[in-house]
């Protein structure tokens, strides 16, 4: 592979520097993200996973010390326009009435497509598609008004908004919070397939770390405004004591491994799912895990 996607080296952000109010919410975060990869962020709230998203689709830019190129671009050059990133790189926001500000959540949705000064035929066509990528009837709900949606309603809008612009990279803050766990399962799959059939890059900032199973390939913990500990799932969740020291927990699945272990009961594996659990416990049981 030739260059990555995002390359971050010891990146600082502080918000409102030089005031008392000063806070450093990133203290040195090293990152790379390659074309293509699914990537997941975790870390404790305050961890600083906002402000390292918002930094990657442009729109908060590195001022003080530390280096961000994104594309090829160094972005702590002011005269980088980020504005054509903000198309190919999609960022959904943690919360969703910071990104829906239409009163209509149709107009909502084409309000992307329409910057890209797409054809209207083509706009109310994405539109379409992208409400029906995250579940919501487009006759339902095209027309309605955005305050009147409920909270997983708004939520699906606000992907929807973003998956209108058809990006490359597709960065998601915690978008399956609110979402019951129908609409988590839906968004979870519909993001598989957008890797996976559309190569779309995918990182997903998520503190439901079952959500990263089946999807990325690679997880990054970040605590305190740093990476504190980067590798495969299974990797990053075999390490439950490190990431209990910051706060997180450990997947279910993990923590019976864990249990077993410390019951003397040598694991090949941590187990990610039900059915690697399965496959770990039934023998020791005597029982078969049947055809699987
Ligand atoms: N607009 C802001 N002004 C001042 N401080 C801020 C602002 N946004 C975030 N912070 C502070 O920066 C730090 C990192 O916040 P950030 O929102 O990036 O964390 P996070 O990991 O996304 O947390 P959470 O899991 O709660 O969403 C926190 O200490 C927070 O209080
Ligand atoms: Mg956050």
């Amino acid at each position: 592979m030739s260059e990555p996607l995002i390359r971050a080296q010891g990146l600082r952000y502080t918000y409102m520097a030089d005031t008392p109010l000063a806070v450093e919410a990133l203290k040195g975060v090293d990152l790379e993200v390659w074309p293509g990869e699914a990537i997941g962020l975790i870390g404790p709230a305050g961890a600083g996973k906002s402000t390292l998203v918002q930094h990657l689709n442009g729109l908060l830019r590195p001022r003080a010390s530390g280096q961000l190129w994104i594309d090829g671009q160094d972005m702590g050059d002011p005269r980088v326009d980020a504005r054509p990133l903000r198309r190919r790189i999609g960022l959904v926001f943690q919360r969703p009435e910071d990104q829906l500000f239409k009163t209509l959540v149709g107009d909502d949705i084409a309000f992307g497509p329409k910057q890209l000064g797409l054809p209207r035929e083509e706009v109310r066509e994405r539109v379409r598609w992208a409400m029906e990528m995250v579940g919501l009837d487009f006759r339902t709900f095209v027309d309605r008004p955005v305050v009147s949606l409920s909270g997983g309603e708004r939520r699906r809008a606000a992907i929807a908004g973003t998956l209108a612009l058809r990006p490359s990279t597709l960065i998601l803050d915690e978008a399956t919070s609110g979402l019951d766990p129908r609409g988590r399962r839906q968004l979870l799959d519909l993001l598989r397939r957008l890797h996976q059939e559309e190569g779309t890059t995918i990182i997903l900032v998520t503190t439901h770390m079952e959500d990263l199973v089946g999807l990325a390939g690679r997880v990054v913990v970040l605590a305190g405004g740093q990476t504190v500990l980067e590798g495969s799932l299974r990797e990053v969740y075999g390490q439950a004591e490190l990431l209990r020291r910051h706060g997180l927990g450990v997947p279910q699945m993990a923590e019976v491994g864990e249990a077993l272990a410390a019951r003397g009961c040598r694991l090949s594996r941590v187990p990610l799912t039900v059915q690697e659990a399965e496959e770990e416990i039934a023998p020791r049981l005597g029982v078969s895990c049947g055809v699987v």
